[in-house]
Parts: structure tokens; sequence; C-alpha cells
């Protein structure tokens, strides 16, 4: 039975910064963000947008796109970092607001960034069990990330969602069982205090964790995979995806996988392995778990050979630490469907925001999470809208509260 990717969908939010005019604020060479850190732009979500309705959309775009009914899907998790509330999980949020049937697990899988691949292992899982029974998963993994303002890590934030619809005979990517090396360790490289909205980056060792992690996952793939019959192994991938926190760090990880497997020049492949998965990411910035599959749909959408039957790979890091290496098998039209899908035109739609009205943002952002609702009776895309009687309330075009 093949399993795999049948459709992606993405949100991001309206508006964005140029990260050269953040730098020149922060008196940086813009260069360094740029070129050093490889990020252009970063996604600015506003004070009534949070992972909830970044999913919403996402998943809705990944039903649209492949003429789903939200009744077909028998599992939706949600792989966050960014939870709206310490037990309700966003899933039951996504249940409610775009009518997934009743018998439905949902849930919320956290694990830094690694939580979406989580997500997608269990609903590959899930199908291949027959637990499904013919039904589909969703999978969206939906972030913000937030460093605080003049730090460091700040020009590395964004926020946005990706949603992957998970089914059998999948028309994107196709996975079969066994084939990812794993690598955890106990790690302190990157953490969010239960008692903060900013992350806490050990920056540079976080870098050095993200290489550990490659090292760690590609000896486990080595034993669990067969290795080709001639070539090196990573020559066997027409396309390699990394997590993307930002540019350089995918570059850094490329180097590292190909020294590994014995390439004394390991930059020569980057161009034609993995160039086109970054040019979303420079665009959005990093979105933790929709991240690796942001790269993906960006690697689908804008390389321009044909990659129908052949293989890529995808490595996953989540700091504290979990990561896979794991490939699938580009199915036949995949490219086309993800060019038609609007995702590259949705990038276009976004509006600039100078640096003053970002930090404005980013501030009033920081207590959104007990902002009292406010009345209103817009329609428009779904926003939330603040805290009553501790409960968030969201206005939909379709349903409110
Ligand atoms: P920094 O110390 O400000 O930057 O922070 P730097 O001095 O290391 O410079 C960055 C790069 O710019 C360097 O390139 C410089 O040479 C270059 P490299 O040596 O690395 O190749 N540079 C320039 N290039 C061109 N023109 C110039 C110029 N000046 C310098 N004028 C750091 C960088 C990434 C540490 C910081 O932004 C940070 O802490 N970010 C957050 C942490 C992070 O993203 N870590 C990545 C690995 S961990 C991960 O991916 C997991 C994560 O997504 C979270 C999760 O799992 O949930 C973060």
């Amino acid at each position: 039975m093949k399993v795999g990717i049948d459709a992606i969908g993405l949100a991001v939010p309206p508006t964005y910064l140029e990260l050269a005019e953040l730098a020149r604020a922060r008196a940086v060479a813009p260069e360094k963000y740029t070129e050093g850190l490889g990020t252009v732009r970063m996604s600015v979500p506003l004070a009534d947008e949070d992972t909830v309705t970044l999913s919403v959309r996402a998943a809705g775009q990944a039903l649209a796109s492949a003429g789903v009914d939200a009744k077909q899907i028998g599992l939706c998790i949600v792989g966050t970092e960014t939870a709206v509330d310490h037990s309700k999980p966003v899933s039951s949020y996504v249940q409610g607001l775009i009518g997934l049937p009743s018998h439905c697990r949902v849930f919320e899988a956290k694990h830094a960034c690694y939580g979406g691949t989580a997500g997608l292992q269990t609903a590959l899982d899930w199908i291949r069990s027959g637990s499904a029974a013919g039904r589909k998963a969703l999978v969206i993994c939906a972030d913000i990330a937030r460093y605080g303002l003049k730090t460091p890590g700040e020009p590395t934030q964004g926020a946005g969602a990706v949603a992957l619809l998970v089914s059998e005979s999948p028309r994107l990517v196709s996975f079969e069982t066994g084939r990812v090396g794993t690598w955890s360790s106990d790690v302190h490289d990157f953490w969010r205090p239960l008692y903060s909205k900013d992350a806490v980056v050990d920056g540079h060792y976080s870098v050095t964790c993200y290489l550990q992690a490659v090292e760690g996952a590609l000896a486990d793939y080595r034993k669990k995979v067969p290795a080709p019959r001639s070539g090196r192994l990573t020559d066997s991938f027409a396309a390699i995806a990394y997590h993307v926190p930002y540019g350089k760090m995918a570059r850094k990880a490329h180097r590292q996988l190909r020294a590994l497997d014995g390439d004394a020049e390991p930059d020569e492949s980057f161009e034609r392995q993995v160039a086109a998965g970054l040019t979303l990411p420079s665009q959005v910035g990093n979105i933790y778990t929709g991240s690796l599959y942001l790269s993906l749909a960006s690697l689908l959408a804008l390389r321009q050979d044909k990659l129908d039957g052949k293989q890529v790979a995808l490595f996953s890091y989540g700091s504290g630490c979990c990561a896979e290496l794991f490939d699938g098998t580009v199915e036949p039209g995949a490219q086309e469907r993800v060019r038609s899908s609007g995702i590259l035109e949705l990038l276009e739609q976004r509006r600039k925001l100078e640096v003053p009205d970002y930090e404005a943002v980013f501030e009033a952002r920081e207590d959104m999470d007990q902002r009292p609702a406010r009345a209103t009776t817009d329609s428009g895309p779904l926003r939330y809208l603040g805290v009553q009687h501790h409960r968030r309330y969201y206005m939909s075009p379709k349903r409110q509260g």
C-alpha cells in the first residue's frame, strides 16, 4: 500500500518585514541577515492571529487543493510549540472551525520543530496499520517563532502553518515503512519556559546540536536502509529538504551530511539538491514545525527538472532534541499540483510592515492571550478576537465564537 502526502496547504500572516530594513534599524550590515543567515523576509503575525487561525487556513487550502471534504478526516494532529492553552489543543479548535467529524482522533504534538514530523510519522503508521479504514489524516504544522527584540535570534523569527493531507495513494510524496534514521539527545539548545512568550536560545550551541543530530540520524538511517548498489548514499537523493531555521543552517547541514558520506566537495551538490527548497523559507523565516515542509513545498514548486519517481530526503530537527532523516518518492505530477495550489501566489499577496509597525505589533502580541474579546459584526478571514470567561473567541465567516 502506498501511503504519503496527498496535498500541502500553506498559511502565512498577511504582513512581512524586509530583513535588510531590520538590519539597518539594528545597526547591522544587511548582508549579515540576507546572506549570512540567508533570509530575505520574515512573516510577521498581527495581534489577531495565532496558531489556530493559521492552522485553519492551511488546512482549508490543503483540503481544497485535494478536493477532499473535512468529513473524510479520521485523524487530525497539530504539531506546534506555540500552543494557545496548557490543556485544550489547537486541534480541537480546528475541529470546530473546519467541521471535522466527531469520530475523529484529534490531538496536539509538541517537540519543538520536530512536532510536525512526529505527527506525520504517526499518521503514516495509522494508515498503514489499517486503523484509518479508508479515512485520511490531517497533519498541521503551525508556529509563531518569537525571540526578543534586538536579540541575535530576532532575524530568525517567522510565522505560518503548513497542512499535510496524508492518505493512501498519495499524489505528492509516498513513504515506505522503516526508511527512517532517528537521533535524540537531552540538550538545552533552545527552549521556551512556561512563563515566557519568547524563546530562550543558546544560538551557536543550537547550531552544533543540529549538526550532531545530522550525524546521529544519518548513522541510524544507514543501519535501517540498505546501501545503494553503487555510489554514495546521498547521491541517491534527487533532492534534500532540511529543517530551515534560516537558509545558512540548511547549507551547513548539507555540507555535514555530504562530508559524512565521503564527499570531499560537499558544497558542489548544494545547488542541485537543496537550493530550490530554500526559496520559500527565505521569504517566510522560521516557522518551526512547518519549516521542513515549507522547504519540501518550495522544492516541489520551484525545481525546474522533473522529479517524478525520484527519491527526496527529509531531515527534521527539533531542539531539545529529536531529529529524523527519512526519504520518500515523488509521485508523478506532484510538482504541477503544488505549483497550481496557490502557494506561490500567497506570498505575493502580503503587505510590507515598517520596522516601527513590526515592533508595535510585537509588543501588542505580548498580552494577547489575556486580551478581552471585542464584539464585532465584521466578516472576512478567520481572526482571533480575545478571551472572555477564560475562553478564546474567534471570528469566522462560517461560525462565530
Ligand atoms: P549571530 O551570533 O548574531 O550571528 O547569531 P553570527 O555572528 O553567527 O553570524 C551569522 C552568519 O552571518 C555567519 O555565517 C557570519 O559569518 C555571517 P557562518 O559563519 O555561520 O557561515 N555574517 C555575514 N555575512 C555576510 N555579510 C556580513 C556578515 N556578518 C556576519 N556583513 C544565530 C546567529 C543563528 C546564532 C542567531 O540568529 C540565533 O540564535 N538564532 C536562533 C537559533 C537558531 O535558529 N538555531 C538554529 C539551529 S537550532 C534549530 O534549528 C531549532 C529551532 O528551529 C527551534 C526548534 O527546534 O523549535 C531554532
